[in-house]
C-alpha cells in the first residue's frame, strides 16, 4: 500500500464554480461561494476539490477559453479571494486542484490578439497554427479537419491590411485557438503559469484535453475528417495523441516533484485523456508522466453487469504495471447525469434511475483507485432535460445548428435550501435569477433536505466515504472477482470486504449472509434486491 501518496485513492469533488454557490447575488457561483461551501464538503468527507476554470475569459465555453491564465475573472472573485479559499481548504485538510487548459486559449488572449495584428510568418503567429488556405485565393481551409463541437477546425482571418488572409486552427470553437506547442515560448509560458499557481499553494491540476497540444507537424488531411465532430471524442490521429505530448507531461511532472522536494507535499497531475486504446491511455500515466488520467469507460458503460465487469477488468489490466491507479468517474460537467442516464429520461429521474445511480455510486466507491464526484451527484440530482432553447449556453448547441443539447442540463446551479428557485444558490436580492433556470422539483434535492434525511443520496455518499476512510480493505489495493449469478457483479476487496451489485430488477440471494455494512437501498439479510449494491464483511 502506498498510503502516503494521498492522490492514489483520493475522492475528489468537482466544483463547477459558476453553479456551486453564488455569494454576490449576480446569479453566478463564485470563489467566495466555494469557500462558504467548504464545511459542507468537509462533512461529506471528500479529500479534495477540483475547481472548473475561473480565469478571466469571455466565457464562450464557460472558462475553457482562457484570456489570462494567471488571474481570476471578476465574475468569480479575485486573487485575494482565491488565496482565502486555498487557505480555508488547507485548514480543513481539503486539497485544491485547478483546471488548466493547455491545448487552446481564448481568442481574446493578448498573444492571440498580437498574432492577429502581426503579419503572416511573424513570431507572434508562430505561437498558434496559422496557415495559408488552399484553392483560389486561399479561400479553402488548409486541411479538412473538423472541430470537436462541429464545423471546420479552421477560421479565416482578415489581415491587418483589410484583405482576407490566413486561417487559424481551433479544435473546439473559433473562440478557442489552439496553441502551437512546437514553439518554445508556449512551453515556457505554461511553465510560468504552473509555477504561478503552485506558488499560491495549489495541490495540483486537472489537465484539460491532455492528449491534445501537439498536431502532426505537416497538418495533413484526415482520412475521416468528420470523425471528431461526430463522436465528440478526439479520434483524428493527426490532431491528437502525438508522441511529443509525453515530453510535456514529463516536464510538468518534474516541476511538481520540484515543489514536493521543497515541502514534502505531493502535487497531482490528473489528465483528461481520451485516446482510442487502453494501451495508449496507459502511456500517459507512466511513472514519470501524469499521476493519473481519468478512466471514462465507466461513465460510458450502459447499465449492464457484463458491460461494467468488462470495463472494470480492462481498467485494472490497463493500470497494472504503470505505477498509477485507476481514476473512476461516473459524472462530470460534460455528461448527462447518472440518475437520468440509467433511468428513463423523465424530468425528475425515475425511481429506477435513482436506484441504479445509488448502486453505481457504491460500486465506484468500492473500486481500487481514486474517484471523482461531480457536484450534485451526492444529491442524486437528475439531468434537467427540458431547458428552453433560449437559455442554453453550451457552444455545442450553437455549433450544431441547435441540434445537440448536451451539456447544459448537468450544469444547472445547485439547490441548497427552500422550496423555490434560487433554492439558496444565490444570496442576492429576492428574485435573483440563477444563470440557468432551476426547475421546481430541485426542492426535493436541496442540500438541507438531503442532510436531514438519513435515507438520502447524500447520506449514502457520506457513509460510503466514511467507511472508505476507515476500512483498510477499501481505497487502493487488490480486487478479486467473485463468481455469481448472471446480472450480478461481485468482487472482494482485501481479504473479506465483498461488494455486489444486482443489475437486474428481481432480488437474488446475497453472496454473503448477514446484514450488509452499507447498501444503496433496503437490503434484508441474505438478499440482494434488484438495482441495489451492498458491502459486507465476509466472516465465513
Ligand atoms: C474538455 C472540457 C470541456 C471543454 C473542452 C474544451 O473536454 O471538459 O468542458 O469544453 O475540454 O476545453
Amino acid at each position: 500500500m502506498n498510503r502516503h501518496h494521498w492522490w492514489r485513492d483520493a475522492v475528489i469533488y468537482q466544483v463547477y464554480v459558476r453553479s456551486f454557490l453564488d455569494s454576490t447575488g449576480d446569479g453566478i457561483g463564485d470563489l467566495a461561494g466555494v469557500r462558504a461551501g467548504l464545511p459542507y464538503l468537509k462533512k461529506l468527507g471528500v479529500d479534495g476539490i477540483w475547481l472548473s476554470p475561473f480565469y478571466p475569459s469571455p466565457q464562450h465555453d464557460h472558462g475553457y477559453d482562457v484570456a489570462d491564465y494567471c488571474d481570476v475573472d471578476p465574475v468569480f472573485g479575485d486573487l485575494t479571494e482565491f488565496d482565502l479559499l486555498v487557505g480555508a481548504a488547507r485548514r480543513l485538510g481539503i486539497k485544491v486542484l485547478l483546471d488548466i487548459v493547455p491545448n487552446h486559449c481564448s481568442s481574446e488572449h493578448p498573444w492571440f490578439r498580437e498574432a492577429l495584428a502581426a503579419p503572416p510568418g511573424s513570431p507572434e503567429r508562430a505561437r498558434f497554427h496559422f496557415a495559408d488556405g488552399r484553392g483560389a485565393d486561399g479561400a479553402e481551409p488548409p486541411n479538412n479537419w473538423h472541430a470537436m463541437f462541429g464545423g471546420p477546425a479552421w477560421t479565416r482571418v482578415t489581415e491587418p491590411d483589410g484583405r482576407p488572409g490566413q486561417w487559424y486552427l481551433h479544435m473546439f470553437t473559433p473562440e478557442q485557438p489552439d496553441w502551437n506547442w512546437r514553439e518554445p515560448q508556449v512551453a515556457a509560458e505554461f511553465d510560468r503559469i504552473l509555477r504561478f499557481w503552485l506558488d499560491r499553494g495549489v495541490d495540483g491540476f486537472r489537465i484539460d484535453v491532455a492528449a491534445g497540444l501537439f498536431k502532426h507537424p505537416e497538418l495533413p488531411d484526415s482520412p475521416d475528417p468528420q470523425a471528431d465532430a461526430r463522436t465528440r471524442d478526439s479520434v483524428n490521429p493527426l490532431a491528437w495523441n502525438q508522441p511529443e505530448v509525453h515530453d510535456v507531461w514529463r516536464h510538468w511532472r518534474a516541476v511538481c516533484e520540484e515543489y514536493t522536494a521543497r515541502d514534502g507535499r505531493e502535487r497531482l497531475l490528473v489528465g483528461e485523456v481520451s485516446v482510442p486504446t487502453a494501451r495508449e491511455h496507459a502511456r500517459y500515466v507512466r511513472p514519470d508522466e501524469l499521476h493519473q488520467a481519468f478512466f471514462f469507460d465507466l461513465l460510458g458503460a450502459p447499465w449492464d453487469a457484463d458491460a461494467f465487469r468488462k470495463v472494470i477488468s480492462e481498467a485494472m489490466q490497463d493500470i497494472a504495471g504503470t505505477g498509477s491507479t485507476v481514476t473512476w468517474v461516473l459524472n462530470n460537467h460534460d455528461q448527462v447525469r447518472t440518475v437520468t442516464r440509467y433511468g428513463e429520461p423523465t424530468p425528475q429521474g425515475s425511481g429506477l434511475g435513482t436506484a441504479r445511480a445509488r448502486a453505481a455510486a457504491l460500486l465506484m466507491l468500492a473500486l481500487p483507485g481514486a474517484a471523482y464526484i461531480y457536484q450534485g451527484e451526492e444529491l442524486g440530482l437528475p439531468e434537467v432535460v427540458d431547458l428552453p432553447d433560449d437559455v442554453l449556453t453550451d457552444p455545442i448547441f450553437r455549433r450544431t445548428g441547435s441540434r445537440e443539447r448536451i451539456r447544459d442540463g448537468c450544469r444547472v446551479p445547485l439547490p441548497w435550501s427552500g422550496q423555490t428557485s434560487p433554492f439558496g444558490f444565490t444570496s442576492g436580492a429576492e428574485g435573483a435569477k440563477p444563470w440557468l433556470p432551476q426547475p421546481e422539483w430541485f426542492a426535493e434535492h436541496a442540500t438541507d433536505r438531503a442532510l436531514a434525511d438519513t435515507r438520502s443520496f447524500w447520506h449514502l455518499y457520506r457513509d460510503g466515504l466514511q467507511l472508505r476512510a476507515a476500512l483498510p480493505q477499501l481505497g487502493e489495493g487488490s480486487l478479486r472477482p467473485l463468481d455469481t449469478q448472471p446480472g450480478v457483479l461481485a468482487f472482494v476487496r482485501g481479504d473479506d470486504l465483498v461488494c455486489a451489485v444486482n443489475f437486474g430488477t428481481a432480488p437474488v440471494p446475497a453472496p454473503v449472509p448477514g446484514t450488509p455494512l452499507l447498501a444503496s437501498g433496503p437490503c434484508p439479510p441474505g438478499v440482494l434486491p434488484g438495482s441495489t449494491a451492498a458491502w459486507w464483511i465476509d466472516g465465513s
